[in-house]
């Protein structure tokens, strides 16, 4: 009857999703990683940044998670979603089963459930990559900049648009085995600071950087940091044409 009643209107009966958090304080000794099953009613255009606020605001306010745009631009809401890292304000329940397992990004300092400390890792990588422009000569304030080329400017830009989620790092093999590999961003980051004509330093210069296991040299090619980068940004690419670079110099040196 059910059913004959919504063919006839074209409309279906909300789904109930079971969302299962792994719940953990590391904080608490006495807290046991454990998941636990919240049932909520799916809405229209439900993300799981909703289904996750539903749930702290209706059922338990305990459940720990990080967010603060919740439009993909600050990076702070990846999680694991069935395995997979992603954005939790830019997944749609619809897109999901009706039981979904969400857990901690793995790699990045636990502070709680959902919530990781990516901050601390990425503030680290920035120090130890140096990414900031190293211009040799200071420009005088009133002094205006030389136009960059367009297209030279876009290409910037493209890789710029990292939003240091973790995401790659969470989905890479080999930043699970290696804690001190550079991952994708950090090749990203190389990658962006080499293309940019302010920036001073020498191929040697980002060779002492990246042309190691740590580096461009531990990636083995896994992929998986191009297949959930949130922001599609071209990894595989850049870290090709990086690693082939970096071979030439390590030869020629
Ligand atoms: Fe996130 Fe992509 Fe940046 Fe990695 S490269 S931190 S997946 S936006
Ligand atoms: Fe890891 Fe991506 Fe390389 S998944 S091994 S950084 S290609
Ligand atoms: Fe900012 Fe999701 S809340 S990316």
């Amino acid at each position: 009857m059910i059913s004959i009643l919504h063919r006839k209107t074209g409309t279906l009966p909300p789904r109930r999703l079971c969302i299962q958090v792994l719940r953990h304080n590391p904080a608490d000794p006495a807290s046991v990683p454990h998941l636990q099953p919240y049932e909520i009613e799916e809405a229209e255009g439900m993300t799981l940044f909703i289904a996750l606020n539903e749930i702290r605001a209706a059922q338990d306010p305990s459940v720990q998670f990080d967010f603060v745009c919740r439009a993909g631009i600050c990076g702070s809401c990846a999680m694991l979603i069935d395995g997979r890292p992603g954005l939790a304000c830019r997944t749609l329940t619809r897109d999901l089963g009706t039981t979904i397992t969400l857990a901690p990004l793995p790699f990045f300092e636990l502070i709680g459930d959902l919530s990781v400390n990516t901050g601390k890792w990425m503030r680290g990588t920035a120090e130890r990559l140096q990414t900031w422009i190293h211009d040799a000569t200071p420009v005088a304030i009133d002094t205006l900049e030389t136009p960059m080329d367009p297209d030279l400017a876009e290409a910037i830009y493209e890789l710029d648009r990292c939003i240091e989620c973790g995401c790659c790092i969470a989905g890479c093999g080999t930043a699970q085995m290696r804690e001190d590999f550079v991952g994708a961003i950090g090749l990203n980051k190389i990658a962006r600071f080499r293309l940019d004509p302010r920036d001073q330093r020498s191929d040697d210069d980002f060779y002492e950087l990246i042309g190691d296991d740590d580096g461009v040299f531990g990636c083995m090619s896994l992929l998986g940091c191009h297949d959930v980068c949130p922001k599609q940004l071209p990894l595989q690419t850049q870290i090709a044409y990086l690693r082939r670079k970096m071979a030439v110099i390590g030869f020629s040196s």
